[in-house]
């Protein structure tokens, strides 16, 4: 039988905690007893994310971050454990979505969609997983996407970011794993969730100028605008996370069944191409 971890009284990290699922993160956490560190680039968007926890009886601060920048996330930990002494869960969840066809996308938006999805979540490991380890207790999370398990069109940037985090993360727990550490990690992959990623544009650097967008790409943007409006509460997601830290489960998926059929796709794709071939 799998142990629990108990997070009650203790402090958990949050990125991207002003908006949709890094909220629900932090909401899910603070409602089983944890204190939160939220961490976001939009200052308006967190102090009004704070106050709400604020008001709901729970204890918050926020820490201005652009996790894209080692010294902001090396400064978000210092600033938690000043404020609550340590730091026992940690979400590396800020992202930003935007599409384009591969060859299309300029080297500014490559470099934007990698540097916040997945150099985010290697600062924030780098940084956080010292800590978790030294003190021998834990867990650390990232959020990636049904985009990390399977690959598709015009949104090939953050597939590549997507797949590097579910890489990371599993990397993270096999080493743990190989020093018998009690520090557990996991990967959330979400399937569409009706938050503001849609607009992750109001994220967008000054200095990355957009690609022509094609009339192929405008349809897929507004299908996947409309799926994503309809998907799964944030909040919902945020509670998934929590039973993940409690039940110290490695796989976060949102809808396990439809997400499970990805990866067995492209298994049996793997299969077809080197075991059916005569
Ligand atoms: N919404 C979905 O359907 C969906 C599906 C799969 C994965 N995801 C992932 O979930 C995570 C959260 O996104 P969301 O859907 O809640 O979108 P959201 O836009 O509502 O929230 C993202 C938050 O990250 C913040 N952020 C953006 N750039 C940042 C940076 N450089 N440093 C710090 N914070 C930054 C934003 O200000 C925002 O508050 C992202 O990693 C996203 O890729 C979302």
């Amino acid at each position: 039988m799998n142990s629990e971890y108990d997070v009650a009284g203790k402090t958990a990290v949050v990125t991207g905690a002003a908006s949709g699922i890094g909220l629900g993160i932090a909401r899910a956490l603070a409602r089983a007893g944890m204190s939160l560190v939220m961490a976001d680039v939009e200052p308006a968007a967190l102090d009004g994310a704070v106050d709400q926890l604020r008001s709901d009886g729970y204890r918050a601060v926020g820490v201005l971050t652009d996790v894209s920048d080692r010294l902001q996330v090396e400064a978000l930990a210092e600033a938690a454990l000043a404020e609550f002494g340590a730091v026992h869960v940690v979400a590396n969840n800020a992202g930003v979505g935007a599409s384009g066809p591969v060859e299309d996308m300029s080297i500014e938006e490559w470099k934007w969609i990698i540097d916040v999805n997945l150099w985010g979540v290697i600062h924030g490991v780098r940084t956080f997983l010292p800590i978790l380890k030294r003190q021998d207790e834990g867990h650390i999370t990232a959020t990636s996407s049904v985009a990390g398990l399977a690959g598709g069109p015009m949104l090939g940037a953050y597939h590549t970011a997507k797949h590097g985090v579910v890489g990371l993360m599993d990397s993270v727990r096999a080493e743990l794993a190989l020093l018998g550490s009690p520090v557990k990690a996991s990967v959330l992959c979400p399937g569409p969730v009706a938050t503001n990623v849609v607009r992750s544009e109001r994220n967008r650097p000054d200095d990355v100028d957009r690609h022509l967008v094609g009339e192929p790409e405008k349809r897929f943007w507004s299908r996947l605008t409309s799926t994503l409006a309809a998907g799964m509460a944030p909040e919902a997601v945020g509670e998934l996370v929590a039973d993940a830290v409690r039940l110290e489960r490695f796989w976060i998926l949102t809808e396990p069944e439809q997400h499970i059929s990805s990866v067995e796709q492209r298994l049996a794709e793997i299969k077809a191409d080197h075991l059916e071939r005569g």
